[in-house]
């Protein structure tokens, strides 16, 4: 379960958006808009599969426990900054905010799990005790990933079954786009596959950590070298945008809509 992890120290920082001039040679460029860096979380050891809460603004991540003997969930207020570490499972390697339901699933060495932010309690769904490497949440819908099978399956109306789309294949990391197109990793790139169709497309060799959606559901993904939006045109040809060139990248979340919607951005992001 190790086996992404480098050895650097990570602080979980974010970037937000400082001045409409690009030309600063400091900052992170995101949409071509200067951005400033932002540490909102320190002493974090590789935080890692971060979702976002946005009816409370809480960020939910995991990350390397003491000793690097285990991983441990947490949640983050990012208005207040309050940090509350979740206790009450072992090994937790990934967290999913379901968009519409607000559920908050964090998943891990022996399952899936559901977590109550209010009462603060955690419970094993008993999907399955599978290693889970990452969970993904959408419309009542549980998608996950298991490892080192790299299986990807789904949970929903009481069934679980394997992907559409992905099948037998490996699949590490996948995420769906608001009109539930599917997009997943294995080592050889990332692949998709639309809804209404049978053929999965290789879209490019990026080597992914992280599939995560924004506030309106726009499908992001990244990789150690930078962040990217999927878009799926009408015609069904697939459009990936460099949105920020940053290095040493482990896992990422976007705060807010993006600026084209509103005057503000925070992207969170890891860099060393
Ligand atoms: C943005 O930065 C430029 C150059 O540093 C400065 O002249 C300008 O006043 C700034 N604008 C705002 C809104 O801070
Ligand atoms: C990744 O998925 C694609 C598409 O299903 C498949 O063709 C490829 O063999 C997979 N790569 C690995 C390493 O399994
Ligand atoms: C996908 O395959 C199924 C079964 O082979 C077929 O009925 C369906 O029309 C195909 N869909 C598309 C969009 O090609």
């Amino acid at each position: 379960m190790k086996l992404l992890i480098p050895t650097a120290l990570l602080a979980l920082a974010s970037a937000r958006l400082v001045n409409k001039t690009i030309n600063r040679c400091d900052g992170v460029i995101v949409n071509g808009i200067n951005h400033e860096k932002e540490v909102i979380k320190e002493n974090v050891d590789k935080p890692y599969m971060m979702s976002i809460d946005y009816s409370t603004n809480v960020l939910y991540y995991t990350y390397t426990g003491h000793q690097r003997m285990t991983f441990v969930p947490a949640a983050l207020n990012l208005k207040t900054k309050e940090n509350y570490i979740i206790t009450g499972m072992r090994g937790a390697f990934s967290t999913s905010v379901d968009p519409k339901s607000h559920r908050i699933y964090i998943a891990g060495m022996d399952g899936i799990y559901e977590f109550d932010n209010q009462e603060k309690i955690i419970r094993n769904l008993g999907l399955t005790n599978l290693n889970i490497w990452q969970v993904f949440a959408k419309d009542g819908v549980i998608y996950y990933t298991t490892y080192p099978a790299e299986k990807a399956f789904v949970y929903k109306n009481l069934q679980l079954t394997k992907v559409a789309g992905i099948g037998d294949t490996r699949a590490l990391l996948l995420g769906l786009d608001k009109k539930d197109n599917i997009f997943f990793s294995n080592s050889s790139g990332v692949f998709f596959h639309p809804k209404d169709g049978n053929l999965t497309i290789l879209v490019g060799e990026y080597t992914v950590n992280a599939f995560t959606t924004d506030a309106n559901e726009k499908l992001h993904f990244s990789t150690p070298a930078g962040i990217f939006s999927t878009e799926v045109e009408s015609t069904g040809n697939v459009k990936i945008k460099k949105v920020a060139e940053i290095n040493n990248i482990y896992g990422m979340a976007v705060e807010a809509a993006p600026m084209f919607y509103k005057t503000t951005v925070d992207l969170q992001i890891f860099k060393d």
